[in-house]
């Protein structure tokens, strides 16, 4: 029975680390042209600073619909378009965003 669970463990960890950076992949070839991750300056926030500064639930909100979170996040206009992913790529680039900054989970629990 341990076995098994161990494995478990193992196999569920090894799905997160590819739901990452199969994330990566989706940022790069559909956010990269309007945000930085690190530091830098383009049209729309850095990922980090986004990272540190929302909780999961929202960034995932956003990129799905920026059109009805703008005013919540403090935006007065809405530039960001809303983009034709499928449902796993949102949640893939959600968890890559999520993953830039870990120690966090602190802050994200009292959701600001
Ligand atoms: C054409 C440029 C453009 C593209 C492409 C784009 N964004 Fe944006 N994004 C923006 C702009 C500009 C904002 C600022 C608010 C707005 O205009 O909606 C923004 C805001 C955001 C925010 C809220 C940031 C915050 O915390 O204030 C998130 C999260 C986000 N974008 C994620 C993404 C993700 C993920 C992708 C790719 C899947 C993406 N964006 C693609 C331009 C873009």
């Amino acid at each position: 029975m341990k076995q098994i669970i161990l494995l478990l463990a193992l196999f569920l960890g090894t799905n997160l680390v590819a739901d990452i950076q199969k994330g990566k992949a989706v940022y790069a070839a559909n956010c990269a042209i309007c945000h930085t991750v690190n530091g830098g300056s383009a049209l729309g926030a850095d990922f980090n600073i986004v990272s540190y500064t929302r909780t999961k639930e929202d960034i995932e909100a956003y990129i799905k619909d920026p059109y009805s979170m703008y005013e919540k996040f403090g935006y007065s206009a809405n530039a960001m378009p809303t983009l034709p992913l499928e449902d796993e790529e949102f949640r893939d680039v959600t968890d890559y965003i999520d993953s830039l900054q870990p120690f966090k989970e602190w802050m994200k629990k009292k959701k600001m």
